[in-house]
């Protein structure tokens, strides 16, 4: 027998139902869906009803579980499309380095940085590194992320990280999207960068398939870490083996990781920093996502993407904290819409379909969450002011009820 929850007394839904059919492109407040006094169904946890109270049919009436959200409004439960959960220890001293005027290359070039991670999460066992990532996964469901992706990326050898992708699948109870980074930094015990991209393709990639630890490879395209025509050929390999692709692209230089990304069709081109006209126009033709990092700029004190260029042309644009324990040492995702908001200057609309539906299609996930409608998981989060609050304020989450699969995760 279904399991079915009727969920009432909701001030208002932010379905984001107009954001999806524009597929997450140009987006104005209209599109955020807006249902006032709602009721929602859910039946196994996926939403087989949505509309205002007073519409539900009769037959819903007869539902045992009646869950009353006091008034609060619901939106889709955040998706954070880019981060790198799994590590070991911290690169504070780097930190204060990096204010101190020493490049993050430069850092990188002295055996810090990647590699300084690689070797703490190399040594970590995996129970420890178990702990450490599910505090942290806590802490971002806290703030209403029912959807996580996480990287590897910090342990560069076969042992270390199918350790890191067997620790992602012990993480919940959200939906954790693992994502094989292998291609993050030349590990030392390799020369040359082909000569450790050979070693991915026919050593770790199968394994990876073989024990389904993750569907999706990112690369790390930039000066001194992996070329854009190395890293084009791996890439289509990569794809030919049955794996999504996306991008870590024009970060700290131009170095061609978005048109890779647009060429070969990736889900996302993450950073973009230092794109141009020509890249801006080729990505809001394309079907990748450009998933957006605030913070990191933020934290290497940088420049901030071209977000309403991006947006004005017609890209769709997502967000994300891309916590790591180098650039972007943070989980707060108010940080990042407030980075937004006043650096990009993006709407608050556009800002909250980027943290929803957009960033499903970052994940490739957009026809089972990222909007609240019939048939997607009833992934979603109650805030008691109104949703004009959100991306406010830092250091404050607005999430007074977190819901993943119709369940209660947090209060
Ligand atoms: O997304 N750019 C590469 N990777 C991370 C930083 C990794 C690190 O410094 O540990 C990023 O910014
Ligand atoms: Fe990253």
């Amino acid at each position: 027998m279904k399991k079915t929850v009727l969920f009432k007394n909701i001030r208002m839904i932010l379905t984001l139902s107009g954001v999806r059919k524009k597929g997450g492109r140009h987006v104005t407040e209209e599109d955020l869906g807006i249902i006032q006094n709602a009721a929602l169904v859910a039946e196994d946890g996926i939403i087989s009803w949505i509309g205002p109270r007073k519409s539900l049919p009769k037959t819903y009436l007869k539902i045992k579980k009646i869950i009353d959200l006091k008034k609060q409004t619901l939106l889709p439960g955040f998706v954070e499309c880019h981060t790198h959960t799994v590590f070991s220890g911290s690169r504070a001293e780097e930190f204060e380095l990096r204010n101190q005027g020493v490049s993050y290359q430069e850092i990188a070039a002295r055996g810090g940085g990647i590699l300084s991670t690689m070797k703490n999460t190399r040594e970590s066992s995996a129970r420890e590194l178990q702990n450490l990532s599910q505090a942290r996964v806590n802490r971002f469901l806290r703030q209403g992320v029912t959807t996580l992706e996480m990287k590897t990326g910090y342990a560069l050898d076969f042992e270390h990280e199918l350790k890191c992708l067997k620790v992602m699948k012990t993480l919940g109870p959200i939906r954790i999207v693992p994502t094989y980074l292998g291609a993050h930094a030349l590990p030392p015990e390799f020369k040359s960068t082909q000569g450790y991209l050979d070693f991915i393709l026919k050593k770790v990639l199968p394994e990876i398939k073989k024990k389904k630890l993750a569907k999706r490879v990112d690369i790390f395209i930039e000066k001194s870490f992996f070329d854009a025509t190395l890293a084009k050929k791996y890439l289509s390999t990569v794809k030919d083996l049955g794996f999504d692709i996306v991008i870590h692209a024009d970060q700290l230089s131009l170095s061609g990781g978005a048109d890779v990304a647009t060429e070969l069709q990736a889900l996302s081109a993450d950073h973009l920093i230092q794109i141009q006209d020509s890249e801006i126009k080729k990505l809001a033709k394309s079907k990748t996502t450009c998933v957006l990092l605030p913070a990191a700029d933020l934290y290497m004190d940088c420049a901030y993407p071209p977000a309403r260029k991006l947006l004005e042309a017609g890209a769709r644009v997502a967000l994300a904290t891309d916590f790591n324990p180098g650039s972007s040492p943070t989980q707060d995702l108010n940080l990042v819409g407030l980075l937004a908001r006043i650096k990009m200057k993006m709407t608050l609309p556009e800002v909250i379909a980027a943290y929803t539906f957009n960033a499903a299609c970052a994940l490739g996930l957009e026809n089972e969450i990222g909007s609240l409608e019939v048939g997607k998981s009833a992934d979603f989060m109650g805030i008691k002011g109104n949703w004009q609050e959100l991306f406010y304020s830092i250091g404050v989450s607005q999430a007074s009820s977190v819901y993943f699969s119709g369940q209660q995760i947090s209060e």
